[in-house]
Parts: C-alpha cells; structure tokens; sequence
C-alpha cells in the first residue's frame, strides 16, 4: 500500500515535470501553445509543410500551430479555423466558425479556390467528464475532417489530425486507409504520456 503511494506520487511529479518542461519552453519561445512542440515534432518526422504550402489549420485557437506554420511558409496561404476568436498572426487569416457546418466548409473551400495542400486539425471536443465519450467525440471530428480532406485537397495532398486511442480508434483508421495511400501514426514527446491522444498523418489520395 505504502509502496503504490510512492509510485503514485512520483508519477504525478514526473507529469507535472513533463507538462511544466513545454510549458516554460513555449513562454521562453513566444509560442501561444504548448501544442505548437508538437507540430514542430510532426512536421520534423513527415516534412508535410513547405514554404509555399497552402495549409488549412482547424481547431487553431490559442494558435501555437499557426505561428509554427508561418515561420515555414513564406508564399503559400494560411487559413486557421475555430469557434473561438484567434488573435490576429501577420499573414494568417481567421475564421471564427464550427468546422461542421456546411456554410463554414463553404467559405474555406472558396478561400482556397481549389489548391488546398495541406490540412491540420488539432480540434478535440470539449469535455464531459466522461473519458470514453470525450475520445468518440473528438474522433468524429477527426473523421469529420477525413471526408473533407478525401474531397477537397489536392492528389498529393497531406493531412494531420489529433484523434484518440480510445475504442473507435480502428473505425477511424480504416477509414482513413480507405481514402490515401499512406497512413502513419505518431504521438509526440510533447503529447502527454498519460494522454490517449495520438496523430494521424495520411498522403496521397485514392482516386474515389
Ligand atoms: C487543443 S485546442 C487547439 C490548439 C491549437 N492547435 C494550438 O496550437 O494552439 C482544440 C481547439 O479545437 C477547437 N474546436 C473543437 N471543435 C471545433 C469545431 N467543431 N469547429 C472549430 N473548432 C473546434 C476548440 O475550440 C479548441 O480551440
């Protein structure tokens, strides 16, 4: 008993240590988000965004992604999307609106106007305090955004989304294996360890 208290204790130490650890670094580097380490990680392992990337950013407030993205690219367009308001980036453009809705989908489509390269979503819904709920939830926003991917980007265009490792995990996945060539996953040293959460990278479309 006393010995499960221990590990308990250095447990939560060791994930405080972790979360403070990306945290400060975001504070020291102007970063909004502890999330932008983790596009950085990504972006490192797949190189999905170039400089004259076109790249669509759902689910972007505070907006640690969208400063990442925009140290890289310097001539393609970025669109970053969420329901709550972003502070203005230099050479970002903003949508304040729910991803779901068919006038929201309306209005990227015609920002873009047919040349949409890359698309990152790191939209997780808000939560309920049930856990097993909160991961169905984010993960049909995740396939959400699959289906818009698999009809609006270009043939060799990439997406990345969060979703979870929770029970409906495989249903998204086949999903995703049944619209691009490749599908990889990857959980970033910035993601939480106690997290379920993961990345999904998929390129190259399927003809449908
Ligand atoms: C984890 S945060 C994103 C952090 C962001 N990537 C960054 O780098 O700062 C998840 C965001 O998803 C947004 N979101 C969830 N559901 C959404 C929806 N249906 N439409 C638009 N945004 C949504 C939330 O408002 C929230 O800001």
């Amino acid at each position: 008993m006393k010995k499960s208290k221990k590990s308990k204790k250095s447990n939560t130490w060791k994930i405080k240590q972790h979360r403070d650890q990306f945290f400060k670094k975001s504070k020291t580097l102007g970063y909004r988000s502890r999330a932008a380490f983790k596009l950085i990680e990504l972006n490192n392992k797949f190189k999905f965004i170039k400089h004259d990337t076109n790249l669509l950013d759902i689910g972007s407030y505070p907006g640690g992604w969208a400063q990442v993205s925009r140290k890289i690219i310097s001539s393609g367009k970025i669109l970053c999307v969420d329901q709550e308001k972003i502070e203005k980036i230099k050479n970002v453009s903003f949508l304040q609106c729910n991803f779901l809705k068919t006038e929201a989908k309306s209005q990227i489509l015609e920002f873009f106007d047919g040349n949409l390269d890359v698309i990152i979503s790191d939209m997780a819904a808000n939560t309920t305090g049930n856990k097993s709920l909160d991961c169905i939830r984010t993960n049909q926003l995740c396939a959400d955004v699959i289906e818009f991917s698999s009809i609006n980007l270009k043939p060799k265009g990439v997406l990345v989304s969060k979703l979870f490792m929770g029970e409906d995990f495989l249903e998204v996945k086949e999903l995703a294996k049944s619209r691009f060539k490749n599908v990889h996953f990857f959980k970033p040293e910035a993601s939480r360890n106690e997290s379920k959460e993961t990345y999904l990278h998929c390129a190259i479309l399927k003809p449908l």
